[in-house]
């Protein structure tokens, strides 16, 4: 559509152009051989512009339909939806035994992020986050890096150009420019205004925009060439995020590493998921999506996390407590709804994931309580049993299983 509309426009101007050569042609008094060797050299001169014109907008037509084949998969308008009516979805992704494997599922582009009533409210602790810890919301581990730049404008538009506006119409709108390019984005539910493309501002407020305006935290990994034996012989880098809630560690510890690396702490991540996930990082290919979720307790935190809790889980230096200990307005079910797929220009992967707190009062009133107390005691017998102090178990395990069953 872009290209099309630029093409009548340069022919507009095209002719525009003819009509002013025949003009200057009237105004020489030369006689009539001579007009006409003129009048040849102008419709030479017009040929030759209106040719260079055909094909610099061939190639603008041609970027546009590159681009667009790159990008452009099909985002379906999530049909019938109001903000204030959706409820978050219920994840309830606990097993009676807990197995360390990838659990990935394909998922449909368009089902890629989830709005729901709690957006407004969870924008503004996203936004007094951004304030009160900017260096712990957003990481990137170099400005001037041109790959990184490329993978965060591409993650960029893709978002607020393509994504939102087709899949959220009622909360994302785009405005357009004289040329018919999208230039800003509008979120109707803040009334903020927002640059369409992120090429004339920052990596930093790229991602602060990312991240105020949208409920989900993303994580960006290139891959880096290695002499290693690795699939693809590439491993892949986490060089920058926008990261509000991650549960029990700290993006700025993470930045700059590896894959297994960010993963040191998960027990018997090397025997059992690295291989498996560095060949999937291997053969993501940009197009598709895929989901996992997790799962957690909390009991002294809410959305806000961002704290090493693996240290004291494994030193054993946390204080057991007693169903009387806890605090039922902080003791929750916590779940992240986990996607992975890769920008096809710049080759990143993104981790984005969206965390839902579930108060363990609404497990027990609904009626999982058993099955997750289950789960509790599945994560001792499961492939890994050490999951168990890697999640806090020793701490909370006994008391929230005492409330379930109670
Ligand atoms: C196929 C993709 C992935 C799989 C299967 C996976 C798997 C896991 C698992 C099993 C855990 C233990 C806790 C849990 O049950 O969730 C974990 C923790 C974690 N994952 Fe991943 N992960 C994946 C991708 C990523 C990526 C791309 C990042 C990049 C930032 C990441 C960052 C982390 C971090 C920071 C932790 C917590 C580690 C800590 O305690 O310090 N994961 N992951």
């Amino acid at each position: 559509m872009d290209g099309k509309i630029q093409l009548a426009a340069a022919n507009s101007s095209a002719c525009g152009e003819a009509s002013h050569h025949q003009r200057i042609l009237e105004m020489f008094p030369f006689p009539v051989a001579g007009q006409i060797i003129l009048a040849i050299i102008a419709l030479i001169i017009w040929r030759f512009h209106r040719c260079k014109w055909f094909i610099d907008i061939h190639e603008d037509v041609q970027k546009d339909v590159t681009s667009a084949q790159h990008q452009t998969v099909e985002i379906d308008e999530l049909e019938n939806f109001h903000l204030d009516s959706s409820e978050p979805p219920k994840f309830r992704p606990f097993k009676p035994k807990y197995h360390l494997t990838m659990g990935l599922e394909t998922l449909g582009c368009s089902d890629f992020l989830i709005f729901d009533k709690t957006y407004p409210e969870r924008l503004k602790i996203r936004r007094s986050l951004a304030q009160q810890h900017p260096e712990d919301v957003i990481g990137i581990i170099s400005d001037s890096d041109a790959r990184i730049r490329l993978a965060v404008e591409e993650l960029y538009s893709h978002l607020f150009k393509i994504y939102l506006p087709a899949r959220y119409p009622s909360i994302f709108k785009t405005t357009r420019d004289k040329t018919d390019h999208i230039n800003s984005v509008e979120n109707l539910i803040t009334g903020s205004i927002i640059p369409a493309d992120a090429e004339s501002i920052s990596l930093h407020v790229a991602l602060k925009i990312i991240s105020e305006n949208i409920d989900e935290d993303f994580f960006i990994l290139l891959p880096h060439k290695t002499d290693e034996d690795t699939p693809g012989d590439v491993v892949y880098v986490l060089e920058a995020y926008s990261a509000c809630f991650p549960s029990g560690f700290q993006p700025r510890d993470k930045i700059g590493k590896r894959l297994a690396d960010i993963h040191r702490p998960v027990p018997k991540y090397k025997e059992k998921l690295q291989k498996s996930m560095d060949r999937f990082f291997a053969r993501l290919e940009a197009g598709r999506l895929v989901k996992r979720i997790n799962w957690a307790i909390t009991v002294d935190e809410e959305l806000y996390s961002n704290f090493d809790k693996s240290g004291p889980a494994f030193e054993g230096t946390l204080k057991k407590m007693t169903m009387k200990d806890l605090d039922l307005n902080k003791t929750f079910l916590r779940s992240e709804r986990q996607t992975l797929h890769r920008l096809p220009a710049s080759d990143a992967i993104v981790f984005a994931f969206h965390t839902y707190l579930y108060p363990i009062q609404d497990i027990k009133a609904e009626g999982s309580g058993e099955d997750l107390a289950l789960a509790i005691d599945g994560l001792q017998s499961g492939s890994v049993p050490e999951i168990f102090t890697y999640k806090n178990g020793e701490k909370w395990a006994d008391a929230v299983k005492q409330y379930l069953r109670s």
